[in-house]
């Protein structure tokens, strides 16, 4: 019980910090109740999502502010969440890239024109993002406006590690072979490729968080497939650059990556506000490993919150509450994103069963 009344503030002491539990939380600050959110919250498993995709593709969806801007308030109004997440994807920043692709039904994105060697890298072009992603920017305006006082708009992006795995592998990959054969072989295009993507999503986040997000969340969703070693030789110190830059606007930084928590001491580098943390490890584990300095988010595996029971659920959701002892800073989400199937039934239980934490 002590650390309750040491880590809960009375609501009159809560009066000149932001309003948002989800940025309180981000900032280390004490929180009347543990923010909570899902990754992937917008999609197929929702009903109200799939009446939209039914005739509108992903690419269609993300590029019409009234249409991006519905799809990425339902979940926030079904599910009572803390933050709402602008819906887009992370392949879209490859289309001004000169990169064509598609979302194949059950196969995920295929890629026509991969990148297949340095001369590729070299071809890439150098683009404004305002100019080019301005359907994000303006989705994220008129979202803000419609947004329920209290609830934070998380903006994203690819890591540049996530992203050039896509834009070479051309698609899902296994073992990421083609990726790490440029990194190993290539250096010099590994780093020049990097650069460029580096720039673009440090200038695409900036412009996201000038366009309304409160935070922005770096989606490394492959960094775990590197080894320790390969991670921080070939991909840290470019997630350090973007974090760099986010810093220097004071916009709060959420690092997600999945696979990782082999190595949280180096993931930490990375300086993110706030470091997102798979299942594979206990949330209790991580956060003592990488520091109460560092908030945290996760760690409900999104099998679970697929499967059920409902009992089950909600025992791994008071666990992870039990784990982060109402320290300030903890971000309650699954370890990914939610998975297609899952009951929303069970997201709302888990919602609930947070809300009602004491
Ligand atoms: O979280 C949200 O609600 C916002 C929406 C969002 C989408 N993509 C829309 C989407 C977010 C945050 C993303 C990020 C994204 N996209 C990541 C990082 C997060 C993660 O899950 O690791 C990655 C790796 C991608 C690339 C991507 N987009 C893949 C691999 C796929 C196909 C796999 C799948 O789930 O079908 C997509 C398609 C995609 N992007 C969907 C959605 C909702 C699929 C649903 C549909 O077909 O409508």
């Amino acid at each position: 019980m002590g650390s309750v009344t040491k880590n809960r503030p009375e609501n009159s002491k809560l009066k000149t910090q932001n309003s948002k539990l989800l940025i309180q939380a981000c900032l280390k600050q004490p929180t009347l109740r543990t923010p909570v959110w899902f990754m992937r919250q917008a999609g197929r498993y929702m009903q109200e999502y799939r009446k939209i995709r039914s005739r509108w593709s992903i690419k269609e969806i993300s590029k019409n502010p009234e249409l991006c801007a519905e799809v990425t308030l339902q979940p926030v109004a079904k599910l009572e969440v803390d933050a709402a997440i602008i819906f887009s994807d992370i392949l879209l920043l490859a289309e001004p890239l000169g990169f064509r692709f598609d979302y194949a039904k059950a196969v995920g994105p295929v890629f026509q024109n991969p990148i297949l060697g340095q001369d590729d890298v070299d071809r890439l072009p150098f683009f404004d993002v305002r100019e080019k992603m301005d359907f994000m920017f303006r989705a994220l305006k008129l979202v803000k406006k419609k947004l329920p006082d209290g609830i934070a708009l998380v903006g994203f992006a690819g890591a540049p590690f996530t992203l050039a795995s896509y834009l070479i592998e051309g698609g899902h990959s296994d073992h990421y072979l083609k990726t790490k054969e440029l990194m190993h072989q290539n250096p010099k295009a590994w780093q020049n490729l990097m650069e460029k993507l580096t720039r673009l999503t440090a200038d695409y986040l900036a412009a996201q968080a000038a366009s309304g997000a409160d935070v922005v969340q770096i989606f490394d969703s492959w960094a775990g497939c590197l080894s320790a070693h390969d991670y921080e030789e070939f991909v840290l110190s470019h997630n350090q650059t973007i974090v760099n830059e986010l810093k220097k606007r004071r916009v709060p930084v959420i690092y997600f990556s999945t696979g990782t928590t082999g190595y949280p001491e180096i993931i930490k580098k990375t300086g993110a506000d706030v470091i997102s943390v798979d299942w594979r490890t206990s949330l209790a584990e991580s956060w003592r490993r990488l520091g109460y300095d560092a908030a945290i988010q996760g760690n409900l595996d999104p099998a679970l919150l697929r499967n059920g029971p409902v009992k089950a659920i909600v025992r791994q959701t008071q666990k992870i509450l039990q784990e982060a002892n109402k320290r300030p800073g903890h971000i309650f989400n699954l370890g990914h994103g939610i998975l297609p199937d899952t009951p929303v039934e069970h997201a709302r239980a888990v919602v609930a069963a947070v809300k009602q934490w004491k």
